[in-house]
């Protein structure tokens, strides 16, 4: 099975972050085995882009799909949007020569690939990260998206039942979808007490004589973005006043919203909580600063579409706090493998934070179910067993295989 994958963004975002582990992850590669080969076609440059090299995974820079500034109309705007696809489409057309499948990891990605679609008839699987709402996109974006991937896509895989559900409510084609989750290699998560107890070091979060022991450790693990959240535990933070808590908000701005990185700050400052958070910005040693906290917090202020954050702390054994809606209640079972809060609530989410804080056994309970339920139902090999399985079936079906030659007709015997 020979894939072409496309992506729009050169950052690492959780579905770049996912599509490497569908086409690496040591032993386990989905392409580049007998079974599969693969090949990445980007329309953007960065980190990501670098990831590829660093794995050897074969990779090609077809435009650049970047958001233009917004000095020009709507209309102007959309127009230049449609000029910039020319050179993309006909370099994957070029590159969709060798392909048996394509396969759009990204909105973007999903329109040319619609297109190329078009002129090549090649089976389309399109990977949907996204809930379609208002609360992520645009009307316009919404509706345009819904259209091409029921009319244009064979297959489309949701990462979770909260993203097929809006899909098919916006009036998606539902026949077409399949959840599948973000998968994860467990063993990545198992860090040793030396590396941790190091990290608590270097970051000053060991003994301090002041509190008599470790500081009690939250860790935030999102790139900022409003919907985030991280503003809503500052909030929680600041309701709390308890200074034995320390913050830890591991990410950044990946998308153009530095705006809000500079707010997050202001807040800290103007709540005067400077001496419990830290800033991590981007950090590559996930599983390592998992390991250092004592809870997780996940509160975006929108549904989250799957939120791999959350299986990671999970996968940690760390108890993962997360609202009541898009994909958490799929993710984590209130009381037995997490916490779950009313969304948006800060005083709501102080109170569960106060309440797992004073209790160690509850803690570390849900931070062993968690472990051993995620390891099983996000299992990397069991989620990219279901993704080829998928697209082998899209080659098996003669519709929409691609037209080869046929071997000439031997006539009558
Ligand atoms: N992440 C990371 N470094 C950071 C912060 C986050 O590698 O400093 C990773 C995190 O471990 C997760 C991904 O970025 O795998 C974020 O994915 P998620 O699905 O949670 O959210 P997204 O940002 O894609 O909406
Ligand atoms: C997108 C979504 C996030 C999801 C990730 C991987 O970035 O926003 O919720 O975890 O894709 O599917």
């Amino acid at each position: 099975m020979t894939i072409l994958f496309l992506d729009q963004s050169g950052e690492l975002g959780g579905a770049e972050l996912c599509l490497l582990d569908i086409i690496d992850h040591g032993d386990h590669r989905f392409i580049d085995t007998p079974l599969a080969h693969g090949q990445v076609a980007l329309f953007a440059e960065g980190p990501f882009q670098e990831r590829l090299a660093r794995a050897d995974i074969e990779h090609h820079l077809v435009g650049d799909l970047r958001a233009p500034r917004r000095e020009c109309s709507v209309v102007r705007q959309r127009l230049r949007e449609i000029i910039r696809l020319i050179r993309p489409v006909r370099e994957v057309l070029r590159l969709a020569q060798d392909c048996e499948l394509i396969y759009a990891n990204t909105p973007k990605a999903m329109v040319v690939g619609a297109i190329v679609q078009r002129f090549t008839g090649l089976p389309l699987v399109y990977h949907l990260h996204d809930i379609l709402s208002a609360q992520h996109f645009g009307q316009w974006e919404c509706r345009l998206l819904v259209r091409l991937a029921s009319n244009c896509a064979t297959r489309i895989i949701a990462n979770s039942q909260a993203t097929q559900r809006v899909f098919t409510a916006a009036g998606g084609e539902r026949d077409k979808t399949t959840v599948i989750y973000n998968g994860f290699l467990p063993q990545k998560f198992a860090v040793d007490v030396g590396t941790t107890i190091e990290l608590r070091r270097k970051l000053g979060l060991h003994q301090t004589a002041a509190h008599g022991g470790n500081r009690f450790t939250i860790g935030c693990f999102s790139r900022f973005a409003p919907w985030k959240g991280q503003s809503l535990m500052l909030e929680a933070l600041a309701e709390l006043a308890d200074p034995t808590i320390h913050l830890l908000l591991v990410g950044d701005a990946l998308f153009g919203e530095g705006e809000y990185g500079l707010k997050l700050r202001r807040q800290t400052e103007a709540l005067g909580l400077q001496s419990q958070v830290q800033f991590l910005g981007f950090r590559e040693e996930v599983p390592q600063l998992l390991s250092v906290c004592d809870l997780i917090v996940h509160s975006p202020r929108a549904p989250e579409p799957f939120g791999r954050v959350m299986v990671e702390g999970m996968l940690a054994g760390k108890p993962v706090i997360a609202p009541e809606e898009g994909s958490a209640p799929e993710l984590l079972r209130h009381g037995e493998t997490g916490w779950l809060i009313p969304p948006r609530d800060a005083i709501a989410l102080a109170q569960a934070i106060h309440q797992l804080k004073a209790d160690p056994g509850l803690r570390q309970r849900l931070g062993q179910a968690a472990a051993a339920d995620a390891s099983q139902r996000f299992h990397l090999d069991y989620t990219n067993r279901q993704i080829y399985d998928l697209c082998d079936s899209l080659l098996q079906s003669p519709r929409s295989r691609p037209s080869q030659p046929r071997p000439p007709d031997p006539g009558p015997i």
